[in-house]
């Protein structure tokens, strides 16, 4: 099974949208893609209902198209928008790594390939004493780091990828995301990291379709 977890430097740095362009592009390289965001936090309520809504797992099961219950794609759902250790404890029920592991592959075929989104950035408590870069590694996946295009994100970068390479973990690649619209005309973040990584480093601009490096990138994936 092929796959990819897609964590970040950060929250809201952009890790769904990035997850929904590369579950269409996938699609339509002709991959069959599950996706899984085994745990959400910052839930919206159903108005009159128990119901948790996990926007993340909502926009990735559309974009993948798959017919997977909301449930398979995100089992764990958590109303306070904090960390899903934290959500967890909140609830009195601390949530286990090997239960968020096991949700992550449960149901995904051998011919399938797997998106998985983190919560939050690479070191967040994920679980009860467990970082999103230990599910990464238990996993065993590629990781995919998603960097918000902002003032920060080299020292961010750089900090992260220390610490997958601590953990052995091999890097996909770099998604530096166009959060919002540049307004600092000196910042060249692109630049800048490319001369400091190895890595591949790929930019996606504000409101703006998949960038096309990244169907680049998911035909060398392929093969
Ligand atoms: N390239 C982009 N162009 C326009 N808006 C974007 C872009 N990337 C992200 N956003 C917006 O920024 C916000 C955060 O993005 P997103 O939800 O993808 O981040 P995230 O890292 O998945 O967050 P979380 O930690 O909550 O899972 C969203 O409102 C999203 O629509
Ligand atoms: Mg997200």
């Amino acid at each position: 099974m092929r796959g990819i977890f897609i964590t970040g430097t950060d929250t809201a740095v952009g890790k769904t949208t990035i997850g929904v362009h590369l579950a269409k592009t996938l699609r339509q390289n002709g991959q069959r893609v599950r996706v899984r965001k085994p745990v959400e936090t910052g839930c919206e309520r159903l108005a009159g209902s128990d119901a948790l809504q996990p926007s993340d797992a909502i926009q990735l099961r559309a974009a993948a198209g798959i017919t997977d219950t909301l449930d398979a794609v995100c089992p764990y759902r958590y109303e306070p928008p904090v960390s899903p250790e934290w959500a967890a404890r909140l609830a009195n029920c601390p949530l286990a790594i090997g239960d968020l592991h096991a949700a992550c592959l449960d149901g995904v075929g051998s011919d399938d390939f797997l998106l998985v989104e983190g919560a939050g950035g690479f070191y967040s408590p994920i679980a009860q004493g467990a970082l999103n870069a230990d599910l990464a590694a238990g996993l065993g996946m590629p990781v995919l780091l998603v960097v918000a295009d902002r003032l920060g994100a080299v020292n961010q970068t750089l900090l992260a990828i220390e610490a997958m390479e601590m953990r052995g973990l091999p890097l996909m690649g770099v998604v530096l995301n166009q959060v919002a619209q540049p307004e600092n005309p000196f910042l060249d973040n692109h630049a800048e990291l490319q001369r400091w990584l190895a890595a591949p480093v790929i930019h996606q601009t504000y409101n703006s379709p998949a960038s096309p490096q990244l169907t680049q990138w998911v035909q060398k994936w392929l093969g």
